[in-house]
């Protein structure tokens, strides 16, 4: 047997009031893999990372994130293996300095203080976010806000990391630096699942696309062999540019495409 699987959802059914929102659903992510969640709005993605972070349970059927059934757990269980994003950072902030904030899951976790600061300043040097360590979340733009709220979710290190659009409303700059924390993580053997309706971001950080349609996976493949081959999902115009230059036949063909989605502003041209 390899590792243990990051994340594996067997058979899962779940539902709100209204009814169905996941049918069933079943996947598999191993350590190291990046995954996109896609699919159109109310698909039930933000339903799915939130069962796997054991905010909800299944109605039937089983999530096991990192080796935990979830269905006896609630998130804090879980805080040392999975980091999470929500989808509105604003409903996981809570602390006065953004320095506090990142500080929180590992000091709720015992990590002795020197290794607490540590971590803090690595990650707020990560995501190009120092200068924001003393100030209060909520006087920060909506960009700089959902950095911090990702900063909280990788403070850790967490072999899983659950990120409910990680890019939205992010500029170039930022959505730079999140491509490149998602594909760093990944070479240190996190797996990242990420929900995105941010094309060049998924083509560029997730090799794998898995696309939720009618409560089931209505497809699980290879990224780049979804974007431009189907109608919902059009090729980005950085993806284009690759496949002109022929670079997306190199593997491993996804990073490649980072620094192209990274080009800074004075290239822009060069995207068509
Ligand atoms: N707390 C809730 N109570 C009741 N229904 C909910 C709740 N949260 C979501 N839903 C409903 O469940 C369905 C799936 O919602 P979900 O937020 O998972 O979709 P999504 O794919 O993340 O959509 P989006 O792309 O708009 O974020 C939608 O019909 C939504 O209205
Ligand atoms: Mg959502």
């Amino acid at each position: 047997m390899g590792a243990v699987a990051s994340l594996v959802f067997d058979r899962v059914r779940f539902g709100y009031d209204a009814g169905w929102v996941l049918e069933e659903v079943s996947l598999r992510i191993e350590p190291g893999e990046g995954v996109a969640l896609l699919g159109a709005n109310g698909a039930g993605k933000t339903t799915l990372t939130r069962l796997a972070m054991a905010l909800l349970h299944p109605g039937s059927g089983t999530v096991t994130t990192c080796g935990r059934t979830t269905a006896t757990r609630r998130p804090e269980d879980l805080a040392d293996v999975a980091g999470y994003l929500f989808q509105h950072p604003e409903s996981q902030l809570f602390a006065r300095t953004v320095r506090a904030e990142i500080a929180f899951g590992p000091e709720q976790r015992r990590w002795p203080a020197p290794q607490v600061r540590q971590a803090v300043e690595a990650v707020l040097t990560e995501l190009g976010i120092e200068a924001t360590a003393d100030r209060h979340p909520y006087d920060l733009p909506g960009p700089v806000r959902r950095l911090v709220a990702l900063g909280a979710a990788l403070v850790g290190a967490p072999q899983l990391l659950l990120l409910d659009e990680p890019t939205a409303g992010l500029d170039r700059a930022g959505r730079r630096r999140v491509t490149e924390v998602v594909l760093a993580r990944r070479s240190a053997g996190a797996a990242v699942l990420a929900v995105t309706h941010d094309l060049g971001f998924a083509a560029a950080a997730l090799d794998r696309a898995v696309v939720l349609q009618a409560g089931r996976v209505a497809q699980d493949v290879p990224t780049l062999s979804l974007l431009g081959h189907h109608p919902d999902f059009p090729a980005p115009p950085l993806l284009n540019l690759a496949r002109r230059l022929g670079l997306d036949g190199i593997r491993p063909s996804i990073p490649i495409l980072a620094p192209l989605l990274t080009s800074p502003p004075r290239n822009r041209t060069l995207e068509g």
